[in-house]
């Protein structure tokens, strides 16, 4: 679709993608929950809202499974259920370490950084060392979005690009600017704190690697930027800033 390529880079995040899963919630609740749950967090899991209930639990499995995929390739043997998925006061997730004392290890724990995101029967997460930085993703269903909703969240540019396509098309095109303007909102840690409209992306030349993200006319941040369809139903995207 040429409207990508002309505002949008579509890289392979080849990088990243060791660090990414993407996960069913009909896996998910193939598996015990206190096989990778924490106490605390079963405690947590019982609070949920029930419709909310299946895909939280997607998400941490989603993301213990990189942090876990990370511990293990530095030689550390830990398992999901060490791990600890909480969120902080802006809802952000971070983890923490449940039984060790080993110094070395909680710090390391520590030290990295996730995005979780769940839509209808699906969740992704990514795990990523937060001294490198911001990370969001996010996956959204492809949906008919309501005229005023669009123009609310697109700025003139993607607004322009939008009224141009089919009916079809725009859906694709509006839930790929929605998407991702949401992972960015959570590479930055605000989420809908701030509006998306101010949001806007741009390609880097010549190569197709990073684009820029220029928010609220502030200097263009660099981002690594992986946006694809998925099941040609959903829009899954990742951001690093
Ligand atoms: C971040 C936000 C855009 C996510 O929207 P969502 O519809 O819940 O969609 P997703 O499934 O993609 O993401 C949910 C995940 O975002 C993460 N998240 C929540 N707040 C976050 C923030 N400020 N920064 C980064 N990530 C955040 C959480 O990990 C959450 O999953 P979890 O509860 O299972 O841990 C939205 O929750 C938000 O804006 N929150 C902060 C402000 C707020 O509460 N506003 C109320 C509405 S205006």
């Amino acid at each position: 679709m040429s409207y990508f390529n002309d505002l949008f880079v579509l890289d392979t995040f080849t990088e990243q993608t060791k660090l990414f899963e993407l996960i069913s919630v009909d896996d998910v609740l193939k598996i015990p929950v206190d096989s990778f749950l924490s106490a605390y967090e079963i405690s947590l899991y019982d609070l949920v809202v029930a419709s909310k209930k299946d895909e939280w639990l997607a998400g941490r499995k989603a993301a213990k499974k990189c942090i876990v995929r990370i511990l293990n390739s530095h030689g550390h043997k830990t398992e999901q259920k060490d791990i600890e998925i909480r969120n902080d006061d802006k809802g952000v997730p971070f983890f923490t370490l449940t039984e060790s004392t080993d110094s070395l290890l909680i710090a390391m724990v520590n030290g990295y950084t996730s995005s979780i995101s769940h839509c209808e029967g699906f969740a992704v997460a990514s795990v990523m060392d937060s001294s490198e930085g911001g990370l969001g993703v996010d996956i959204e269903k492809i949906q008919k979005f309501k005229t005023g909703t669009v123009e609310a969240f697109m700025n003139k540019q993607e607004y322009d690009e939008y009224v141009k396509l089919e009916p079809l098309e725009q859906n694709k095109w509006a839930t790929v600017v929605w998407s991702l303007k949401e992972a960015y909102l959570k590479a930055i840690k605000q989420g809908l704190r701030v509006h998306p409209k101010g949001i806007s992306f741009s390609k880097n030349t010549p190569k197709n690697t990073f684009s820029h993200i220029v928010h609220d006319n502030q200097k263009a941040v660099p981002a690594s930027v992986y946006c694809s369809i998925y099941k040609e139903e959903f829009v899954i995207t990742c951001i690093k800033i």
